[in-house]
């Protein structure tokens, strides 16, 4: 069954940007002049979503403006002439369909998935954090789903991460597929929650990018809080896959993790350097201010 619908969690509150966060989602901090939940939506579009279902909580309100049209601010444009503005403007709204469910606690990454349960109904569907950004690939998501048509199981994409920040985030082990094969898909065997850099099986990280198909909601409506007492999507995939067959595969791309105020700034130099209007001019600035 193709994948078509896609679950992006918005409703955390974004604690390690405050004061930056208090009324304004993270979810919508700009790269450059995109916000972060836009570029997920791209990378979705990209993969062959037309659905996007949002976990979304309060003070998150300007992210479904963001996707929805806005007439008076079309019209404006149209009648300014301002014809390339209003294109983007306007491919927002359309790039997929968009619902919208809250998760009414801030129980965890796990209890947000699950408020996505009656919209996703019993389809596979994919899973995008917007923190978690990749750069120098048209779609990270597009590679799960290829792996997906592949396998037709569960699919958790990884990157490799230096051991020093190993312990901020899942951990994936695991046994190579097809011996020599170079497409690093990996037959799951285990997946541990922010582990110590000792206790840490492996190098491979979870990175906001999931195929998920729906018996995954049953494992998430029995699972206890975990690590941090929140709802941990690692324990539900720990439990997923000692019943089936789930498999990870390493996105090929750049990543950058936007969730922490370092990871952001360099996210933000990175699509700055790469935009062919802006790019020439900041790479000159930056080799001016770095000469000090
Ligand atoms: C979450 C997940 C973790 C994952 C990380 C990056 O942690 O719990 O497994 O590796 O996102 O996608 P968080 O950064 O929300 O603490």
């Amino acid at each position: 069954m193709q994948v078509k619908k896609a679950v992006i969690p918005v409703a955390g509150f974004g604690t390690r940007f405050l004061p930056a966060t208090k009324a304004t989602p993270k979810e919508m901090f700009p790269l450059v002049d995109k916000p972060l939940a836009q570029y997920a939506v791209e990378e979705a579009a990209a993969a062959g979503i037309e659905e996007v279902i949002f976990v979304t909580g309060q003070s998150k309100r300007a992210i479904e403006d963001h996707f929805d049209s806005n007439f008076e601010l079309e019209y404006l444009l149209e009648q300014k002439g301002k014809r390339e503005q209003l294109k983007h403007v306007r491919e927002i709204s359309n790039m997929c369909t968009f619902a919208y469910v809250r998760q009414p606690e801030m129980k965890g990454l796990g209890d947000a998935i699950l408020q996505a349960k009656k919209l996703v109904n019993e389809e596979p569907f994919a899973i995008i954090t917007p923190d978690d950004i990749f750069s120098g690939t048209e779609s990270a998501l597009k590679q799960l789903v290829a792996a997906y048509e592949r396998t037709d199981a569960p699919i958790v994409g990884v990157t490799e991460v230096p051991k020093e920040r190993i312990d901020q985030y899942g951990v994936v082990s695991g046994e190579p597929v097809e011996n020599g094969s170079k497409n690093g898909l990996l037959k799951m065997t285990g997946t541990v929650e922010k582990p110590s850099p000792e206790e840490a099986p492996t190098n491979l990280a979870q990175c906001g990018r999931y195929i998920m198909t729906p018996d995954l909601f049953e494992i998430l409506e029995k699972l206890p809080p975990g690590k941090g007492g929140e709802v941990q999507m690692t324990d539900a995939y720990d439990q997923l896959l000692a019943k089936r067959s789930v498999y990870a595969v390493t996105i090929q791309g750049e990543y950058h993790d936007a969730g922490s105020k370092l990871g952001y700034m360099q996210a933000f130099v990175e699509f700055g350097l790469t935009r062919k209007d802006l790019g020439p001019d900041f790479r000159k600035f930056l080799k001016n201010r770095l000469k000090g």
